[in-house]
């Protein structure tokens, strides 16, 4: 069995201790013949390694270790990249949730302005750059993308690199099927095959098959219209802040019991609910800063204490790590297992354009992904996408034609921003805000 070189991008990040687990853990499907980690932050990317390097050492004795930031010592020999980078940091997070709120608008990483415009045209040139800097050092590797907005990361990677070996991914599906087999008394995710349809952070899921075929979504459907969502999946999703999000879920499945919704439609059908119960002194950046990080700095205060005798410290299992770990693993061995990933639609869903970047299953195969093709969707969900997708497609074109018309646009059609002169004042406080991470918009 060939094994694999993988640098870890963003090493610095609170959820790498979770990937280098898993990629432990996995020693058997993804065996390592190289693990690199490479971070901007030089303090952040050893406090990191700091924590983890006595699981990697009694787990790979003499496994070669690069720790750097240095990109050509990072990118060179390497299959896989495993990107996961935050541009801009916590601190420019806050100001995408705070900026909208302000307006009354939705504050929040990924979705409403903050996060498809704001983070968006922060991020592409970040990836864009490492992207190429993994292809020219390691021509031949594959890049799995977790960086965030994943839909307009997605859609830009398309734009530069015709996603050539390039997957851009989410847990966000796979934790909520994580719940779902929990409730449904399974063992694990991968014991229900979903069907799904929709862009990043804006699905659904209609049907979910167990090993013996049987759809349990029915099934499923009425334990939540009656309890709940009575499971949550794994550590990360599963805070005082995330429990808020599963309540809403079942408010949801009311509203729209078709299908299972994707748990950040709630930003889109609930705007104004949200932002009633957002706090602008104390958005989720703070949470994060107060919470994940600080048990991150805890921990690595434990390492100094006794940097011999410290113990790596098993974390519960996470969606994120598992995932990422499984799909490089089904590319490496061409296993062709099925998962929910970002890929060019190309007709996967009938009634949507070709070039949109939808999130559906697909086989993961040596030469990438093999989308599953669905019937044409429903008039309220294709109206819904097509909405969304414009002011993705929208915040792209701003990016890269440097156009200020386009970011107004991308803000203004966006669901959650209920006017023109709304759109117009978030813009100028994003670009305020954003500084040199924004190309300057004409
Ligand atoms: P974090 O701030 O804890 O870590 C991010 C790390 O990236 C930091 O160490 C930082 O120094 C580093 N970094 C920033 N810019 C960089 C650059 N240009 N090059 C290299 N390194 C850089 O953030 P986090 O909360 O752990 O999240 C990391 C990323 O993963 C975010 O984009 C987040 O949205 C994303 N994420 C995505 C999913 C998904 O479903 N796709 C799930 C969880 C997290
Ligand atoms: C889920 C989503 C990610 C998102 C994260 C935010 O995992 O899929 O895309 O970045 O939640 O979680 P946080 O705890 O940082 O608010
Ligand atoms: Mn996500």
């Amino acid at each position: 069995m060939k094994k694999n070189a993988v640098v870890i991008v963003g090493a610095g990040s609170t959820h790498t201790p979770g990937i280098i687990q898993s990629l432990l853990q996995k020693k058997d499907e993804f065996p390592l013949r190289k693990l690199a980690l490479f971070d901007i932050d030089e303090k952040r990317l050893h406090l990191v390694y700091d924590i983890m390097k006595q699981f990697i050492n009694e787990t790979y004795p003499g496994l070669e270790v690069v720790v750097t930031t240095n990109e050509e010592e990072a990118y060179t020999d390497i299959d896989f990249v495993f990107a996961q980078i935050r541009q801009g940091g916590l601190k420019l997070r806050s100001s995408d949730e705070k900026i909208p709120l302000k307006y009354g608008v939705v504050g929040q990483e990924t979705c409403g302005p903050g996060g498809s415009i704001s983070y968006g045209m922060r991020s592409i040139p970040a990836i864009i750059h490492i992207i190429k800097m993994a292809k020219k050092y390691s021509p031949n590797c594959w890049i799995l993308n977790y960086s965030n907005p994943a839909a307009v990361v997605a859609e830009a990677t398309r734009r530069e690199f015709n996603n050539e070996r390039i997957l851009n991914i989410c847990d966000m599906p796979t934790a909520i099927l994580l719940s779902y087999s929990k409730m449904l008394g399974l063992d694990s995710w991968q014991s229900l095959d979903p069907c799904y349809f929709g862009l990043n952070h804006f699905g659904w899921f209609t049907a979910l098959y167990d090993k013996e075929g049987k759809d349990r979504l029915p099934e499923l459907r009425e334990m939540i219209l009656t309890s709940g969502m009575t499971a949550c999946s794994d550590k990360h999703h599963k805070d005082k802040d995330w429990q808020k999000t599963w309540k809403q879920y079942a408010e949801i499945v009311k509203d729209y019991p078709d299908f299972l919704p994707n748990s950040y439609l709630q930003y889109y059908l609930y705007s104004s609910e949200m932002v009633a119960k957002m706090d602008i002194n104390r958005t989720r950046a703070d949470m994060v800063i107060e919470g994940r990080e600080q048990e991150m700095f805890a921990e690595h205060k434990k390492y100094l204490e006794s940097p011999e005798s410290y113990k790596s410290p098993l974390q519960e299992f996470t969606v994120f790590g598992d995932f990422i770990v499984d799909a490089a693993s089904s590319i490496a061995y061409n296993k062709g297992e099925r998962f929910l990933v970002i890929v060019e639609n190309n007709g996967a869903i009938p009634n949507m354009p070709a070039d949109a970047m939808v999130e559906v299953p697909a086989y993961i195969r040596s030469w990438g992904p093999e989308p599953v093709s669905i019937p044409a969707i429903p008039t309220f969900h294709k109206g819904m996408m097509e909405n969304q997708l414009a002011s993705e497609k929208l915040a792209v074109d701003a990016y890269f034609e440097n156009s200020y018309d386009k970011a107004l646009q991308a803000i203004a059609i966006n669901k959650t921003v209920p006017s023109t002169t709304v759109a117009r004042k978030i813009l100028d406080d994003l670009i305020e805000a954003n500084g040199d991470y924004w190309p300057t918009l004409k």
